[in-house]
């Protein structure tokens, strides 16, 4: 059957993907209208939710500000526009004409819809892609604009989507929020009437917010309810709107850019926004963050299939004293610990002593590392691992080499200061030659000293953000710059297939489904505290899966927090993602030593469940109770629990953990104890975990199906 169908009837468009349907049309007055997104619909069901278009039923109505699919600034309508175009003299206005539309199915189990538009007075057209696939319940959408007329157009505002939610009784946004050190913070809040915008003004997806939404009545959890999710695939500067109107509708427009910053369009000029992907399900926030996971390992990311290394950093450790003696000695401890992957951090290139000097002049510092890196690259290579440097390309401290050559690279605006942040300024990766520069150093880099892997870090946001010179420079250069940035890793990838990179910002500050689609994992947090890193990986999981979570255990006190918690439970909360080491091995003791060997050997045993596998939450890692992560084999065979009590208080009750996707009427077995556990016990009655009583104990518990024959 084929995935996109249009009724004959009505003209209804409907989407199929596996669990859910969208359906849309185009109305009398010729504008894209949504009809409904939910659980599966027949053609003829579809049809029937097609209202006809009503005329505004007062004067001070226009058209309802939601259940378009791309609501304009023009006409009657008074809601946030997704779209909003002024022209050369001035006036804002789009008015829908319908200029055609095809399905493109030339994709197995993947088709597109494109329907095209232009607006009736000046030559703008503007088409709405859907692309759907058999095996994911994620619609991936995106606008195209292109002025065909000879004046120049500005976007004001460029929305990829905008989202339609039913009618509900009422309505509860998920979302993150944060700050350096502190990512990811979940929040399930009551939807306010009016206007809700999560954002980033920063230039980049940001610590503070991040672009995805989830939708519910108020009563959905984990495992039960309806929830519409949305994320979008950029790495810049980011505005959703959430509406929630006078009448009881609710949906969202979101696309790149904050306000005030605009695209302007050439004569010829076309801009397509960039993805916005959105799912429905009935299955609560667990099912909804399955599906993403699920479609991020499946179509965001390229090497997914892979297992991820178990990496050793040497920023905790060594800071910027960096060089090849010491990173020699923390390798060869690395490597007995079965480190698979050593990354030298901060402090190998140029003068960079400190954060002060030296960004931007990428080449080993000669007094630490005299014949390069080369050296410890063998080394590391000879010790049976993989290589990687951090880089952090798209910056430059101004005593640097490069900014006394090329202080115009930076983002500035004449007359006025250039603030610094980390004492760092920021390259504007809009200009083509810098963008160049960065491919050109980083490929030689790569090769000269054979590195498998670059952590590429961005360490500061924006600020004066101006390209001089540049026509309309100032706000080309919000997307430009993403698009550069974009282009460098895709040629980098092209150029050195087998490179592998982390997406980093000051941790977390630049994770998002765009960077994801050009990166392999990515740094959570530079907050490294077992026990913050609970909820911080928590709000992490709603979208982007363990696949791309990178974990290290580091010292005790945490440098950060001064807390300390045991080495164990340290391994087991950076063991639910792509486990890392980043303490200072030189430091431990031959027994801290021998139970972190031990814990790396686990984790090999259990990392293509948490790689791979479907993740359940349970408990809330906030509570004082016990909260657990659960990593189960699609097929049912194998699971493993990674259960954690943060908080203890004297007399908590000790409730069993219920665990979750393990087929009914079979047995587990623990693979560490022997012990056999009825499946239908492990999820309707639960499993005591049996933490020792004392401060933040954990434990890791992998079961493996029971072969029927032996029941
Ligand atoms: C950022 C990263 C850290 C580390 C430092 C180095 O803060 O998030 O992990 O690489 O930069 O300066």
């Amino acid at each position: 059957m084929p995935l996109i169908t249009r009724s004959p009837d009505t003209g209804v468009w409907l989407l199929t993907t596996p669990r859910t349907s969208y359906a849309l049309r185009i109305d009398e007055t010729g504008a894209p209208c949504h009809v409904a997104w939910g659980p599966r619909l027949t053609p003829g069901e579809a049809d029937a939710l097609a209202a006809p278009f009503a005329e505004p039923s007062n004067s001070f109505e226009g058209r309802p500000a939601v259940g378009e699919e791309l609501p304009v600034d023009g006409g009657t309508r008074y809601g946030p526009p997704s779209l909003q175009v002024r022209y050369a003299d001035g006036s804002r206005a789009f008015e829908w004409e319908p200029a055609g539309h095809r399905v493109d199915d030339s994709v197995p189990a993947c088709e597109e819809l494109v329907l095209e538009f232009r607006d009736r007075v000046v030559p703008l057209s503007v088409a709405l892609h859907y692309r759907v696939r058999a095996d994911t319940d994620v619609i991936e959408r995106w606008t195209v604009l292109r002025n065909d007329g000879d004046e120049r157009v500005d976007l004001l505002r460029a929305d990829s989507a905008a989202w339609t939610l039913p009618p509900l009784a009422d309505y509860r946004l998920s979302h993150v929020t944060g700050q350096w050190s502190a990512e990811t913070r979940l929040h399930r809040e009551r939807l306010p009437h009016g206007e809700t915008v999560l954002t980033s003004r920063r230039g980049i997806t940001s610590h503070h917010a991040n672009p995805w939404t989830m939708l519910d009545d108020g009563t959905a959890d984990e495992d039960r309810g309806r929830v519409w999710s949305t994320a979008l695939a950029w790495s810049g500067s980011w505005r959703i709107t959430v509406q929630r109107t006078p009448d009881g509708r609710a949906g969202l427009t979101g696309g790149v850019g904050h306000e005030g910053t605009r695209v302007p369009l050439a004569p010829g000029e076309e801009f397509t926004t960039p993805v916005a992907a959105g799912l429905f399900t009935d299955g609560g926030f667990g099912a909804a963050s399955r599906a993403w996971h699920a479609y991020v390992r499946t179509h965001v990311l390229r090497h997914a299939d892979e297992t991820a290394p178990v990496l050793y950093n040497s920023w905790e450790a060594t800071g910027f004293d960096v060089d090849e003696a010491s990173q020699l000695a923390l390798a060869e401890r690395a490597a007995r610990l079965g480190v698979e992957l050593y990354v030298v951090d901060d402090g190998w290139f140029g003068a960079r002593r400190s954060d002060r000097a030296g960004l931007g002049d990428w080449t080993p510092a000669p007094d630490r590392f005299p014949d390069g890196l080369r050296p410890l690259s063998d080394a590391v290579h000879r010790l049976g691992m993989r290589f990687g440097v951090w880089v952090e390309p798209e910056m430059v401290n101004p005593d640097s080499d490069l900014y006394r050559a090329h202080p115009d690279w930076v983002l500035h605006l004449p007359g006025r200061p250039r603030s610094e942040l980390r004492n760092q300024l920021v390259l504007n990766f809009a200009r083509q030659d810098v963008a160049d520069w960065a491919f050109g150093w980083l490929t030689r880099l790569v090769a000269e000293h054979r590195v498998d892997f670059l952590k590429w870090d961005m360490n500061r946001v924006f600020g004066e953000s101006g390209w001089p010179g540049q026509e309309d420079g100032n706000d080309r250069l919000w997307t430009r710059y993403v698009h550069h940035l974009y282009g460098v890793l895709d040629r980098l990838r092209a150029a050195r297939p087998e490179l592998r990179i982390e997406t980093c910002s000051g941790g977390g500050g630049r994770v998002d489904l765009g960077i994801l689609a050009r990166t392999d994992q990515a740094w959570t947090s530079d907050n490294t505290d077992a026990v913050d890193r609970l909820g911080i990986q928590q709000g992490f999981s709603q979208v982007y899966p363990a696949r791309v979570m990178s974990a290290w255990v580091t010292d005790v006190p945490n440098q950060l927090t001064r807390l300390s918690v045991p080495l164990s439970f340290r391994f087991h909360v950076a063991m639910a993602g792509l486990l890392g080491i980043g303490g200072d091995l030189t430091r431990w003791s031959e027994e801290e030593l021998a139970e972190a060997a031990g814990l790396v050997a686990r984790y090999k045993e259990i990392r293509h469940l948490v790689q791979h596998g479907d993740q359940y939450r349970i408990g809330d890692p906030y509570g004082d109770g016990t909260s657990a992560v659960q990593y189960a084999a699609p097929d049912g065979s194998e699971a493993v629990v990674l259960a954690f009590r943060a908080g203890p208080r004297h007399g908590s009750p000790r409730v069993p953990l219920r665990l979750r996707g393990l087929p009914p009427g079979v047995r587990f077995r623990d693979t560490a104890t022997g012990a056999v556990h009825h499946a239908t016990v492990l999820t309707e009655y639960g499993l005591d975990v049996g933490l020792p009583s004392g401060d933040w104990a954990s434990a890791l518990i992998h079961l493996e199906r029971v072969p029927e024959t032996t029941r």
